[in-house]
């Protein structure tokens, strides 16, 4: 591994619901879809695959899971084959995703388009859904417009080139052609911390390579510092949209 990125960090130690709310905001949003055995869903970003085993092991979807990072992929396949759950998982681009036009009936996305070219990916998630698909985003937000010092700050750490808020990340999400948008949940960073003391609210899920290089304590130090300095700041919005049909676009 040449230089280490946040994204090695999840990866080498294996954090499952790595975003605000972790698997138990992804299972209220979740709930409030319409989901069925017939139905078509594409996790982009998967990650360690927590929720699309969820997805598959729950709802018995047709699961299919994307993400570009190979040690995701490998604990993600993992995951599936030790459950025993059909997901389809592939190497996959948000920025192109390996899918013809209007595959999906959902497209769900945890954390990741913020770490994307959003022209790219916003447009590729319109793209593979069906017309009437919906797509489901929880990204990090900026709780008001940040200061280039700030934005730089973020980058040096997580390699972001931009923090939308909430009103910037509905227009991109109507620029690539969605309808409907709405923020139908969220909060700040802060509101989202379990807390370290009592040990209460939602931790994530740990599966940790074995030997893990030591460079990677420094990037965690640098998360949790900017997590602090910034937890108000920041917040998550769960964002909902959909493809419009040819008689409603
Ligand atoms: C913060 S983690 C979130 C993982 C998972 N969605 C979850 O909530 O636990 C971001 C994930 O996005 C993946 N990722 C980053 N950029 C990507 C891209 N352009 N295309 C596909 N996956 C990407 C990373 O490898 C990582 O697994």
């Amino acid at each position: 591994m040449g230089e280490l990125s946040y994204q090695d960090l999840l990866a080498l130690f294996g954090i499952g619901g790595a975003h605000p709310g972790g698997i138990a905001l992804t299972e209220a949003v979740l709930a409030g879809e319409r989901l069925k055995k017939t139905t078509r869903v594409l996790d982009v970003g998967c990650g360690t695959g927590q929720t699309a085993a969820f997805l598959a092991r729950t709802y018995g979807c047709q699961v299919t899971a994307v993400d570009l990072h190979p040690l995701m992929r490998q604990k993600a396949q993992e995951r599936f084959a030790k459950e025993k759950l059909p997901v389809k998982l592939l190497k996959g681009d948000a920025n192109k995703l390996p899918f013809p036009s209007g595959r999906f009936d959902l497209v769900l996305v945890e954390s990741v388009t913020v770490f994307t070219d959003l022209a790219k990916s916003l447009k590729e998630y319109a793209r593979v859904l069906r017309p009437g698909g919906i797509l489901l985003d929880l990204e990090m937000t900026a709780e008001r417009p940040l200061s280039a010092k700030e934005l730089q700050e973020l980058q040096g750490v997580y390699g972001t080139k931009q923090v939308p808020t909430e009103a910037e990340w509905i227009g991109r999400l109507q620029k690539a052609g969605l309808r409907d948008v709405l923020a139908v949940k969220g909060g700040t960073v802060a509101s989202a911390l379990p807390d370290a003391e009592s040990g209460e609210g939602v931790w994530p899920e740990f599966n940790p390579s074995e030997g893990i290089d030591p460079g990677i304590y420094k990037i965690w130090e640098r998360h949790q510092q900017v997590t602090e300095s910034f937890k108000h700041r920041l917040g998550y919005r769960v964002y909902r949209a959909k493809k419009g049909t040819k008689s409603s676009s």
